[in-house]
């Protein structure tokens, strides 16, 4: 039995040594019983239609932007609110930067809000708000890459496009038995798709392979006592399932030391616009030093506050998970009795930090002070 700290190469070698039953690439037996799994299990999610109506281009745009790399019930409550707030294409693209980032914060991962607006600036002003419905005008639009070009064409347009994420990835290999690790499976399983696929309901098939995912092929054991391609699977009741799709090692993230520093009068408290380029670019931000860069993380960040105050170290640190990196934060308070700042003031600002709309790594850091406060 193969560990799951074992090299990809050893997984691979356990897994081609099991009896895995023939291979069974068609669409009687992967598309059918899903599709009717679908239809009484399918998720019902705000931006979701059934076929044969299909989601609205814009609506696909806007969750799967959201849905990338952020969880289904996170996304939930923040598509509702943007499509309150702009409820077309062309809503969307005449909106301030700063306001969308304002309302997605908390979402993570800044310059997928930046490219969400480039991208409907571009369908607005170019394409009379209009989604083009082929691959290569979706290419061409800032902020849509293959993903999200393969989403809105299977489920706006219900093309016969694979949209792969990670539940795809998943529920695919393990059906047709494919033991190659990532990212060179991806090639393989574009080229089954139209073998599994059905006739029509492309944005249903399409959806329901992510459901299938989320709910019964669920990574490490997957639940095959209750799925319905249980009878076709060919790791079906196999425990060596939860291997599959074999993973390259992930190294470990670097770690950043940093310094934050947070001043505050009342209820305010004295913040900056951080750089348009870079991490959480154009984001609200408390003063920082020791983590913007790899460069400057790797020079010890020295105490080295943004104006002269009455600085106090807060006890505990605060940790944040980047992409790239882990950031453990030292913070320092202080209470302020005036608004005059003393050198470079310009930049800085006394505000309310719950209306500015806070970074997930600021939120933990405000909750912090006022906890300490
Ligand atoms: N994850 C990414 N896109 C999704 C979608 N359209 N439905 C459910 N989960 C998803």
């Amino acid at each position: 039995m193969a560990k799951q700290s074992d090299s990809p190469e050893m997984i691979k070698q356990a897994l081609s040594q099991l009896a895995l039953g023939p291979a069974m690439l068609s669409a009687d037996a992967f598309a059918s019983p899903l599709l009717a799994w679908y239809d009484d299990h399918g998720r019902s999610l705000p931006w979701r239609k059934k076929w044969p109506d299909l989601t609205e281009p814009y609506d696909v745009f806007l969750s799967e932007l959201m849905l990338q790399q952020t969880v289904v019930a996170t996304v939930i409550p923040y598509f509702q609110r943007f499509k309150e707030l702009w409820p077309t294409v062309h809503d969307l693209a005449s909106c301030e930067e700063e306001d969308l980032l304002k309302q997605w914060a908390g979402l993570g991962y800044y310059a997928r809000a930046r490219n969400l607006r480039k991208a409907a600036l571009a369908i607005s002003a170019e394409h009379n708000g209009i989604f083009p419905q082929d691959e290569a005008r979706l290419l061409a639009l800032p902020g849509i890459g293959p993903y999200t070009a393969a989403a809105i064409r299977a489920f706006a347009f219900d093309q016969p496009a694979i949209v792969l994420d990670g539940n795809v990835e998943r529920v695919m290999a393990r059906f047709a038995g494919l033991i190659t690790a990532l990212p060179e499976l991806k090639i393989q399983l574009r080229t089954i798709y139209p073998q599994l696929a059905p006739k029509n309901r492309h944005s249903d098939f399409a959806q329901a392979i992510m459901d299938l995912g989320a709910r019964i092929c669920i990574s490490g054991m997957p639940r095959c006592e209750s799925c319905p391609l249980v009878q076709s699977c060919r790791f079906a009741h196999h425990k060596e399932a939860a291997y599959v799709p074999v993973k390259v090692k992930k190294q470990p993230k670097p770690k950043r030391e940093g310094l934050i520093f947070v001043a505050t009068k009342g209820d305010y408290a004295v913040m900056v616009r951080r750089p348009d380029k870079g991490l959480l670019g154009g984001m609200m931000g408390f003063p920082t030093i020791g983590w913007g860069s790899a460069s400057e993380a790797a020079s010890a960040a020295k105490f080295a506050p943004p104006f002269a105050a009455n600085w106090q170290e807060v006890e505990g640190k605060v940790r944040h998970i980047f992409t790239h990196f882990e950031l453990n934060l030292t913070i320092y308070h202080a209470h302020m009795d005036t608004s005059d700042i003393s050198g470079d003031a310009h930049q800085f600002q006394f505000v309310l930090p719950e209306e500015v709309g806070l970074a997930s790594v600021f939120a933990k850091v405000w909750h912090a002070v006022t906890n300490a406060r």
